[in-house]
């Protein structure tokens, strides 16, 4: 992947060597350590170069062929086009791709179809539940009434049967399936059912899988929800942004309350990134991607598991994995704490069974850089060997650096 910013990167030097200074110091960092951070990956050249185009310099408030500001009519091009290229990427009636993050993709979803006080059913926080999920700390807390499900503490799955029955119980306006660390497809059809049952809207939270929807190797929600939200980075490796995906009927609802309900001007720079992105995920190289980076994670998780981690649910069937570092001495912040001293950067997060935090990771981003089954299996023994205590932080960082040498991001 040849880097095209190249004069972008010497116009800063010149003008701005300090900021330049810190720009390739982060691109020295994604290149020499490992990213096993389920949310990251990295975007192409193309996506880059159209975030960093004049696109920035446009304000366009509103949608194509109504907007509140003059000079629109190129931008006009390039929202349409990305909103046809995600359209027919996911097969969905109607895309508003104005949302400027995940979070407030969630946020425009709630202030389409629900009031403030409205009971929400949704995963509980501890179990994988993203803050927009009905944490205090966040609108969606403060603002209505969140009831959450679980997942069984023995095998990690969603526990389909609580979820009916307290649908049942409170009848909820809307019930919303996704998360920041469930490793497994969700069974979008069993959640319509349930939502027609207690007439409930189904909103769908597939931030995480949406990338591996586009590549065909995970299930679809479009065909169940009444709204799909989205991030554009993750696995589908566009620009950090939102996405919404809904039918004909509720259009005008969701782009009303993306704009002018939730946000104020599109960010055109960042749409045209999407359009490139959502391009890209179209071509048969991104179908293989998507496989690779599923059968990247499989053999990850069951290496891991070999090494004597807890991986939960035992295994996965997404690009997102979640273990107990347990029983190999640490808990998961210590080993977080270890694993970014040797040069590999993941996440904590909540474990299904007792209060101790375990280990998140993902394999979309060493994907994206070329690795396969063979490298995950030498991740996993650095890991495990780094845990255990016996491979020194300095030693595993010149292993982590011998492999992203071999495997970079960015070339050129
Ligand atoms: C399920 C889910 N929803 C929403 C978001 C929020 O996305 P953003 O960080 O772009 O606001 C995330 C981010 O990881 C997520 O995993």
């Amino acid at each position: 992947m040849p880097v095209t910013h190249s004069l972008e990167a010497d116009v800063l030097r010149r003008q701005d060597p300090e900021l330049a200074e810190i720009l390739l110091g982060e691109l020295d960092r994604q290149s020499t350590t490992l990213q096993l951070i389920a949310a990251e990956n990295f975007s192409s050249p193309a996506v880059l170069a159209a975030l960093g185009s004049p696109l920035a310099n446009k304000y366009a408030e509103g949608y194509p062929g109504a907007r509140h500001h003059g000079g629109c009519e190129i931008v006009d091009v390039a929202e349409r086009l990305a909103v046809d290229r995600a359209k027919a990427l996911f097969g969905a009636e109607h895309a508003n791709v104005q949302s400027h993050s995940g979070s407030s993709a969630v946020l425009a979803a709630y202030a389409a179809l629900l009031r403030p006080g409205d009971t929400v059913l949704a995963l509980g926080l501890p179990y994988g539940g993203h803050l927009t999920h009905g944490s205090p700390a966040n609108f969606s807390g403060r603002w209505f009434d969140f009831v959450g499900y679980g997942v069984d503490a023995e095998t990690g799955l969603i526990d389909y049967d609580q979820v009916r029955t307290l649908a049942r119980t409170h009848r909820p306006k809307a019930i919303v399936c996704g998360s920041i660390a469930y490793p497994r497809h969700i069974d979008y059809a069993f959640f319509r059912e349930v939502a027609d049952e207690v007439g409930a809207y189904l909103i769908a939270d597939a931030a995480h899988p949406m990338g591996l929807v586009a590549g065909g190797a995970a299930p679809s929600p479009v065909p169940y929800a009444d709204v799909v939200c989205a991030t554009t980075h993750k696995v589908l490796r566009g620009p950090r942004g939102g996405m919404i995906l809904c039918g004909a009927e509720l259009a005008e609802r969701v782009d009303r309350a993306v704009f002018p309900f939730t946000q104020g001007g599109a960010q055109m720079h960042t749409i045209a990134a999407k359009a490139v992105a959502f391009g890209e995920a179209a071509t048969p190289a991104f179908k293989l991607y998507a496989h690779q980076v599923v059968a990247n994670a499989r053999a990850l998780a069951a290496l891991l598991a070999a090494e004597g981690l807890v991986v939960t649910t035992g295994g996965t069937d997404t690009h997102l994995i979640t273990a107990d570092p347990a029983p190999l001495g640490v808990d998961g912040r210590t080993a977080r704490g270890r694993l970014a001293a040797a040069g590999m950067v993941l996440d904590c997060c909540a474990l299904p069974h007792g209060d101790a935090r375990g280990l998140r990771l993902g394999t979309a981003a060493v994907t994206t850089q070329g690795m396969g089954e063979e490298e995950m299996a030498g991740i996993a023994a650095l890991l495990a060997g780094v845990l255990r205590g016996e491979t020194e932080s300095q030693k595993a960082r010149d292993q982590v650096r011998e492999l992203t040498g071999r495997f970079q991001p960015y070339t050129g």
